[in-house]
């Protein structure tokens, strides 16, 4: 599949399950001073999750142009070292704006990567919150994941840095699971296929999805400090790298040899 096909089958695939397609925003936020670029496909949707605005639809799905070069999610130092970070790129979402929850979240989530993109189960990984004195651990998506089918030894507890994400030092936030596929060539190994590589150093497995339970916001009080509220209802909020699955579904080591990025560095080497 091409990168094109990718990026079209998961708009379908969601449009097909109710979800309304929804353009990517502009790079720059409109009346959000929290944030100078768009760095998830959230943003656009920030208010509805607050419930400060409603919209003709309760699902949404958009392939969102984003840039980590500062602020909160900044990927400026990674890029060039690591096969998988780039400053601007194409974010997938799904999101529920107080509609369905973790349950249906996990079970599109199961289904998008087995059936309609094939991809082998024993190189998936999920991770889920371990919880910490704020927020309770999420055992309820490691269930989910279980129940789905994915093996309870390749389901594994990670803490605030990797299983908790909110877009800004304040904002919608919540627990969240993520998906890594194993890249080497020894699936089969129990040694190199293993947890140790989930969120560990290097490429061999890496975290192509992220599926954000959106339950608080998080404000700043007037002595500085941070609070937790709830949202008014649990959503969810969902971002997969475009370049990172293409580079999975097309058997190549690095974002930079898919069909979408070749073509520009062949450019630029022409011209050099
Ligand atoms: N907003 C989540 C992220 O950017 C999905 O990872």
């Amino acid at each position: 599949m091409t990168g094109d096909e990718i990026r079209e089958k998961f708009l379908s695939y969601f449009e097909r399950n109710g979800h309304k397609r929804v353009h990517s925003s502009p790079l720059l936020p409109a009346n959000d001073p929290t944030l100078l670029f768009v760095n998830a496909g959230m943003n656009q949707f920030k208010d509805v999750f607050l419930g400060n605005e409603t919209r003709d639809y309760k699902r949404a799905v958009t392939a969102q142009k984003c840039i980590r070069a500062g602020g909160k999610h900044n990927d400026l130092d990674e890029v060039g070292k690591t096969a998988r970070h780039q400053t601007f790129f194409e974010m997938l979402g799904n999101f529920s704006f107080g509609d369905y929850f973790k349950e249906d979240a996990i079970k599109f989530a199961w289904e998008l990567m087995l059936d309609e993109f094939k991809l082998p189960l024993d190189r998936l990984w999920f991770t889920y919150f371990e919880g910490d004195d704020e927020v309770p651990a999420d055992t309820e998506a490691r269930d989910l994941w279980i129940k789905m089918g994915a093996a309870p030894d390749r389901v594994l507890p990670f803490g605030r840095k990797d299983n908790f994400w909110q877009m800004a030092d304040v904002g919608p936030c919540g627990p969240n699971t993520e998906i890594s596929y194993y890249m080497g060539d020894d699936p089969g190994d129990p040694e190199k296929n293993s947890a140790y590589w989930v969120n560990g150093p290097g490429d061999t497995t890496i975290e192509f999805w992220n599926l954000v339970f959106m339950q608080y916001n998080r404000t700043q009080n007037d002595d500085g400090s941070f609070s937790l509220t709830h949202l008014p209802a649990p959503s969810v909020d969902t971002g997969m790298g475009l370049e990172r699955i293409t580079t999975i579904m097309q058997h190549v080591t690095t974002n930079y040899e898919t069909d979408l990025l070749r073509p520009l560095v062949e450019f630029a080497a022409s011209l050099a």
